[in-house]
């Protein structure tokens, strides 16, 4: 077929030229018959373009394609090449437009706001839920840069960065009383795709839960002083009975305030820990010299040992401060120095150190004492857990320590780094950031 239009004009053009040049003969007037030959050729040949043009006009405004005109030989392949090039193109719209209407269909059933940034930050498109969790309005935020809608400073620092493993929980921009759940996925050059989740009614019931325990422990905690005191009362005055009533009194008494002990400090803990979570972070934020606060918890580690004689040193060779909460970093630093004392057989070694090294602040408690698996190291922080309960008669622990640690971290943007080995002894690593560091001026 794309041969027989090659035939076709040639045959044309060879009939138009071999006409005109016999008439030409027959009448003696070659020259001008040429002409007028050539002449009806070029008429032909722009009544084609005029037509043309005419079609891609009509069809440019018409919404479906137009049948092309009729045409013969080069013209007519010209038409009949050009509409099936439309007809494809068409095809490809159509289907890159279903695709398009599924993926918005679904994106406009889902509960979740979806929210597409370009790489200025810009907002280019978003669902429904949107506009109803997070306050968008069509089409005057199309543009508008999403962190001048979403204005709290922890977004912009979240949106900045460009990793993104954790989901950040705010309260909501239309109402302080939704809390949300904002995940960024990056793609493309720069592009962001923003999904937030409203998660008010989970983060309600965290709440409640974490009012109760809170409750709970407050109740609690008068109730077991009168008891301990009785049994103080009790333990302290059975040398001035004649005799037992019961021969294993004294030993029930013991035992009795031993975990009563036990109960008043899982309580204080759990007190502890309801207000790390409830209190503002940002709240009582000082300069905070470390090496007196090595020093105090060295001290009261010291006593702690007691006479398994535990040797404990402090390594502090810079005067960085921390910006942070005294008193909550000294109970962190001294749940893990406790820690270390208990986990660690008499006579051990315990080093405590604070140096800064590549902008970074490491608070660290090394021991060479029993160590542990592996395995037990993610868990360490999980409230209650104990790798080894039968230890634990021993060591009186709640299991509780740990989680301290890690509330008090995470309100100084800390992270806590864990190394041991069964046997060989533990590292605990408390690890500051550059914006937490407070160095002296030179
Ligand atoms: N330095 C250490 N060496 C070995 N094991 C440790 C060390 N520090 C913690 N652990 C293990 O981690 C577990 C959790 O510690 P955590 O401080 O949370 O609880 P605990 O010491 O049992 O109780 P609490 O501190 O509330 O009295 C401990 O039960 C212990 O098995
Ligand atoms: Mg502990």
């Amino acid at each position: 077929m794309n041969q027989s239009w090659h035939i076709a004009v040639l045959k044309r053009l060879v009939l138009l030229l071999g006409g005109a040049l016999a008439i030409g003969l027959l009448t003696e007037q070659i020259t001008l018959s040429l002409l007028i030959a050539c002449t009806i050729y070029l008429a032909w040949t722009l009544r084609n373009v005029f037509r043309l043009i005419s079609w891609l006009d009509s069809a440019a405004e018409s919404a479906d394609i137009l049948e092309p005109p009729s045409g013969h030989g080069l013209w007519g392949e010209l038409f009949d090449g050009m509409y099936r090039l439309m007809r494809k193109q068409e095809r490809a719209r159509s289907r890159l437009k279903a695709v398009i209407n599924r993926f918005q269909e679904s994106t406009t059933a889902l509960r979740e706001a979806v929210v597409f940034t370009n790489g200025q930050g810009q907002i280019e498109w978003w669902n429904p839920a949107a506009e109803h969790i997070l306050g968008l309005r069509n089409p005057h935020d199309v543009g508008q840069l999403i962190t001048n809608l979403i204005r709290h400073p922890r977004f912009a620092c979240y949106y900045e960065q460009k990793s993104y493993g954790e989901p950040l929980i705010l309260p909501s921009p239309v109402s302080s009383e939704k809390k949300l759940h904002y995940s960024i996925t990056l793609y493309g050059p720069e592009n962001r795709l923003l999904i937030v989740r409203d998660n008010t009614r989970i983060h309600q019931l965290e709440q409640m839960t974490k009012d109760f325990v809170a409750n709970v422990s407050h109740e609690l905690r008068t109730p077991l002083t009168v008891i301990t005191g009785y049994i103080e009362t009790l333990s302290d005055n059975i040398s001035l009975l004649p005799a037992p009533p019961i021969p294993v009194m004294p030993r029930a008494l013991d035992q009795m305030q031993s975990q009563a002990i036990r109960m008043a400090n899982t309580i204080e803990d759990l007190l502890i820990l309801s207000k790390l979570e409830t209190a503002d972070s940002q709240q009582d934020l000082m300069p905070v010299s470390i090496a007196p606060l090595l020093e105090s918890v060295a001290n009261d580690a010291r006593s702690f040992s007691g006479n398994r004689n535990h040797n404990i040193t402090i390594d502090c060779k810079t005067d960085t401060k921390i910006l942070g909460n005294s008193k909550e970093l000294q109970s962190a630093i001294s749940n893990i120095v406790f820690n270390a004392v208990k986990y660690t057989p008499d006579n051990g070694n315990i080093r405590l150190k604070w140096n800064v090294e590549l902008n970074n602040g490491y608070l660290s408690v090394k021991d060479d004492g029993i160590g542990m698996e592996p395995q037990h190291i993610p868990r360490l922080t999980e409230r209650f857990y104990r790798i080894d309960r039968s230890r634990h008669a021993s060591t009186g622990g709640t299991g509780l320590g740990l989680a301290i640690v890690k509330h008090v971290l995470l309100r100084h943007d800390a992270t806590l780094l864990v190394k041991s080995r069964p046997g060989r002894g533990s590292s605990f690593t408390c690890q500051f950031p550059q914006s937490r560091l407070l160095r002296e001026a030179a």
